[in-house]
């Protein structure tokens, strides 16, 4: 299967899906890395990986739709037939994601669908969550919206902080992300009345993943 990644920034999950495929036992090829963002680190990561890569900036484009056309146009060039988002920073439109409809997936750093959109793990921190963790899915037209295809959580410390959830939640989603993909090409995972549907048993078993920090007590004063 041709997958395409658009990022915008650090990269860290673009680097673990281009390593998974190029590990052996995994049916997918990187056909493009993409960053709507000049400089963006991910980009010679992915180079040195050996992957093809592009940068296309929205704002040298006339608007929204000439920007996801043009994507369109060079992800379909390249081949691919599923795209990741991962850490892209651009809120695609109605177009472009019908266009790629249940061939367009991301993952965000919450367990959703609560806490959509961004500083998701201060706003976790903030609202006195006990569980964060991360979630794969097939993206629709809203913010982070559409059928959850994995999710992996960790405990909320009382004493976080940002930097220490991000960290653990980061670990996560580096299993939960190439594992996601890999269902997809494998042809495990399927879509009825919007909810994800998985193939066989063990996949359903494993789609409940856990930090190494899963084993110690969740903290929290009992209420009297
Ligand atoms: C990740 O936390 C991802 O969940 C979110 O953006 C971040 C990107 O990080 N959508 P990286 O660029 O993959 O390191």
């Amino acid at each position: 299967m041709n997958v395409a990644i658009l990022i915008s920034g650090r990269g860290s999950n673009m680097k673990n899906l281009v390593v998974a495929s190029q590990s052996s036992n995994n049916n997918t090829q990187i056909v493009r890395v993409l960053s709507n963002r000049k400089g963006a680190p991910g980009i010679k990561i992915a180079r040195d990986l050996g992957v093809v890569t592009e940068t296309m900036e929205n704002s040298t484009f006339e608007n929204r739709n000439a920007f996801e056309n043009r994507l369109t146009s060079v992800l379909e060039e390249a081949g691919a037939e599923l795209i990741c988002l991962a850490g892209f920073m651009h809120i695609l439109g109605p177009d472009f994601v019908n266009h790629w409809h249940n061939r367009l997936i991301n993952i965000h750093p919450s367990v959703l669908p609560a806490f959509k959109g961004l500083n998701t793990h201060q706003r976790v921190i903030e609202a006195g969550g006990r569980f964060s963790g991360c979630t794969v899915h097939f993206v629709r037209s809203g913010i982070d919206d559409g059928p959850i295809i994995l999710q992996a959580i960790t405990p909320v410390t009382t004493t976080d902080s940002v930097a220490a959830l991000s960290e653990r939640v980061l670990e996560l989603e580096h299993q939960c992300y190439p594992l996601a993909v890999d269902w997809i090409s494998k042809g495990l995972v399927s879509i009825v009345n919007e909810r994800v549907v998985l193939e066989d048993a063990s996949t359903h078993t494993n789609s409940l993943l856990t930090s190494p920090h899963w084993k110690h007590p969740v903290p929290g004063a009992a209420i009297k």
